[in-house]
């Protein structure tokens, strides 16, 4: 199907008043990312499309949620929002270009398979002038119900304007829909705005088509595929459904989940075969993950990438910018970010490395802190490779801990440190013999004096 062009054009204009919202509802994310990226990079995975993008409220930021997906995509502005024909037509003048197929989609209706898009494409490169996405709905109220005679698709009655008979059909309009591009502008011109809504709907194009003696169709897709998100909880269950499907494809390329639905993905997350994750992690966006790593219970990781066979966690918390090497360990109640920390480095337990460098093999120790922020300014720590923190140290960055060098637990470290030199950086110790039990005896002496005055 490759050699027929395609303009998809994505409905985004809508008001999304029952979201509840100062945010547009296709900007609302899913997996991480806005609804309307979403629909926009399905369409982007069947061959050669082009894309309009109608938006209403919210226009800059809507174009902007898109673009990285669709860097050519050309954004027309619906002035009036007068329904889904209405908007369509708000790209009239890319669709006169002349395309195959115009697909319309929806940029509340995240879900949508490639492959049921491909199906509405291969029935228009079949012969059909009009192609709808239809669907059995579980409780069909207010969708738009598919009305067939003899086999042959000839209306689709809107929920408000249908009877009673017609409410009774389960067989319904998912939205999206293909149109043979060379008939597109005259049926679309064609639909007027009788009906309870007073608005100019998209769906009638099928009557008007069937009308015209022109071949219109409905495929069948999953009710996933064309879940439109009105609602917060809506919003919340189609979250469920994607994240249901990328954790299973996951593991069957190869990653382990003992418990995967306690595992939170983000659109980017990527995962390479042989990776286990133990219950209880939450992807942020910008994570990857090499083979053979190993992720405990309790992480939450955003924009940070794991090296092969590299450990992470219980209860770690990796942060944008955190590049853990191949066989690393960031362990317990650890927090890395903006980091790069070398191949096998150790950082075990309690600690925080935040705009450092960490050389290979060097092993940091409980509690160590960089102290990378005067309040102003953010500074670099650099610790070389095998170096050794001892427990409880304060890097105070700037600060440069060469190669080798070995740092007395408890330190506060100002200064550099030589390679393979030892640094203290703490009160030197003092005994003084007796003064414990002298010192006790005072207190004690003080305490029975205090009560037996109160
Ligand atoms: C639409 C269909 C209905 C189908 C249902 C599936 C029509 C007339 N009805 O109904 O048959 O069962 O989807 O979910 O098409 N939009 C604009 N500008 C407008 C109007 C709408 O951009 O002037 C956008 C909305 O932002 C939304 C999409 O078009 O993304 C659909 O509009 P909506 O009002 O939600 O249509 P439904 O009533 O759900
Ligand atoms: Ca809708």
């Amino acid at each position: 199907m490759s050699h027929r062009s395609c303009l998809s054009v994505v409905l985004a204009a809508g008001e999304g008043t029952r979201m509840k919202s100062a945010l547009p509802k296709v900007l609302h994310p899913l997996a991480g990312l806005p609804l309307v990226a979403h629909a926009v990079k399905a369409a982007r995975m069947t061959d050669g499309v082009d894309v309009a993008l109608v938006v209403g409220r919210g226009a800059e930021e809507v174009r902007a949620a898109v673009l990285p997906y669709a860097p050519d995509a050309e954004t027309f502005l619906q002035k009036e929002r007068l329904g889904t024909a209405h908007a369509v037509l708000s790209a009239r003048e890319k669709i006169a270009r002349g395309y195959d197929d115009i697909l319309v989609l929806f940029g509340d209706t995240p879900l949508v398979q490639p492959d049921a898009l491909a199906a509405l494409r291969a029935a228009i490169a079949g012969g059909a002038v009009v192609a709808v996405m239809g669907f059995r709905a579980p409780d069909p109220t207010g969708y738009g119900r598919l009305l067939e005679q003899d086999g042959k698709l000839v209306a689709i009655r809107e929920h408000k304007d249908a009877t009673d008979e017609e409410r009774a059909i389960d067989f319904c309009n998912g939205g999206i829909m293909a149109i043979a591009g060379n008939e597109a502008l005259a049926l679309l011109d064609a639909v007027g705005n009788a009906n309870s809504k007073g608005e100019y709907y998209l769906t009638d194009i099928v009557e008007i088509a069937a009308a015209r003696g022109l071949t219109v169709v409905a495929t069948e897709a999953a009710y996933e595929s064309v879940l439109g998100i009105n609602t917060r909880a809506e919003l919340a269950e189609a979250e469920a459904i994607w994240q249901q499907r990328r954790r299973h494809a996951l593991m069957l390329s190869g990653v382990s989940m003992v418990a995967p639905e306690t595992v939170f993905l983000s659109h980017d997350t990527e995962i390479e075969a042989e990776v286990h994750l133990e219950p209880n992690i939450v992807f942020g966006p910008g994570v990857t993950v090499g083979s053979g790593a190993r992720i405990r219970a309790f992480s939450h990781l955003e924009g940070a990438s794991i090296g092969p066979a590299a450990e992470i966690g219980p209860y770690a918390r990796l942060r944008p910018g955190a590049q853990i090497g191949d066989s690393a360990k960031v362990g317990n109640f650890c927090e890395v970010k903006n980091a790069v920390v070398d191949t096998g480095a150790k950082i075990n337990h309690l600690t925080y490395i935040g705009d450092a460098h960490i050389g290979a093999k060097a092993n940091i120790g409980a509690g160590t802190i960089t102290c990378n922020y005067d309040g102003f300014l953010k500074h670099h720590t650099e610790i070389g490779a095998g170096a050794f923190i001892g427990s409880n140290s304060s890097l105070v960055a700037p600060v440069t801990i060469a190669a080798g060098g070995y740092i007395a637990s408890g330190s506060v470290i100002t200064n550099d440190v030589p390679a393979d030199a030892l640094a203290f950086g703490r009160a030197r110790q003092h005994n003084k013999e007796g003064l414990g039990r002298r010192l006790r005896d005072i207190l004690a002496a003080r305490k029975a004096a205090n009560k037996s005055t109160s």
